[in-house]
């Protein structure tokens, strides 16, 4: 059987849960309450993916500048400004999306995709996408029209959501997989967590024998932080991580991580 081409995220959990990584050309949703770390998390994959000659686009469709971003981005070790510009492009789309909806949004980026080369492009922001949607069926043309461009250009998609969305959703169902980032309380230590809930392409590990549907995938990795940790927008301070018995458990690269014995 042919082997699906693997884009390598560089964070070693991840790439454990994702068995190789994530699939080139494919389509997920990141899914987590908003401080969960989507943010963070994309756009470590993006520096990562850099780093492996990749090229990357990340669109925002949010209000926030992104000198604000970059300003909380250096103070973690995987940020380089002088990607930015070059491999990696920043672009709000946030303006677009509100003075001209949904579709100028796609032609924008399928046009920005063309110009940077992308290998990966990043949405952050996609409740807002949902939002201006004025009906179900706008949102899921917004989804697959992305699809459609990236995957046609090669590019893998992440789609980043602060809202939970359901397994049967109609933004589940259309993409390719759905990373959720969460956070648990034990005790008095806050334990981040990442999850893979839907996945088409990797294969179930052989150690979890109680997933319910080869959609729902057990596995998580743990990430954990005191519960007094890291107040929003300040750096993030030295975490540590924990992980199943038969996961390899490191989940982010910056110096100053780890292992919880
Ligand atoms: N892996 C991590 N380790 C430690 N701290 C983290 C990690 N990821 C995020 N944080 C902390 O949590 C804060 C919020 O992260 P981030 O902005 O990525 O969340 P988000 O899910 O994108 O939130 P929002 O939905 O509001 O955009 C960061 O400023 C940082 O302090
Ligand atoms: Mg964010």
């Amino acid at each position: 059987m042919e082997q699906l081409k693997r884009l390598v995220t560089g964070i070693q959990g991840l790439d454990d849960l994702l068995k190789g990584g994530l699939v080139v050309g494919a389509a997920y949703i990141v899914q987590g309450r908003p401080g969960s770390g989507k943010t963070v998390l994309a756009n470590q994959l993006a520096f990562n993916h850099v780093q492996r000659g990749g090229r990357v686009l990340v669109a925002t469709l949010l209000s926030e500048s992104h000198e604000r971003l970059f300003q909380y981005l250096s103070t973690l070790s995987f940020f380089d400004p002088a990607k930015i510009g070059e491999q990696i492009q920043y672009l709000s789309a946030f303006d677009t999306l509100e003075q001209d909806g949904l579709e100028a949004v796609v032609r924008l980026l399928r046009g920005e995709i063309a110009r940077q080369g992308a290998s990966l492009l990043i949405i952050d922001g996609l409740l807002n996408a949902r939002s201006r949607a004025q009906t179900a069926l706008d949102a899921k043309k917004f989804i697959s029209e992305l699809q459609a461009h990236a995957a046609f250009a090669g590019c893998t998609l992440l789609l980043l959501t602060s809202v939970h969305f359901e397994e049967d959703c109609p933004e589940h169902t259309m993409v390719d997989g759905v990373i959720e980032l969460g956070e648990d309380l034990h005790g008095a230590r806050a334990v981040r967590r990442i999850q893979l809930r839907k996945t088409r392409a990797a294969q179930r590990c052989p150690a979890c024998t109680n997933a319910k549907s080869p959609t729902t995938a057990c596995r998580s990795t743990r990430v954990s932080k005191p519960c007094t940790g890291t107040p929003r927008g300040r750096a993030a301070r030295p975490l540590s991580v924990s992980a199943p018995a038969h996961l390899p458990s490191t989940i982010c690269s910056r110096a100053g991580w780890r292992r919880v014995p």
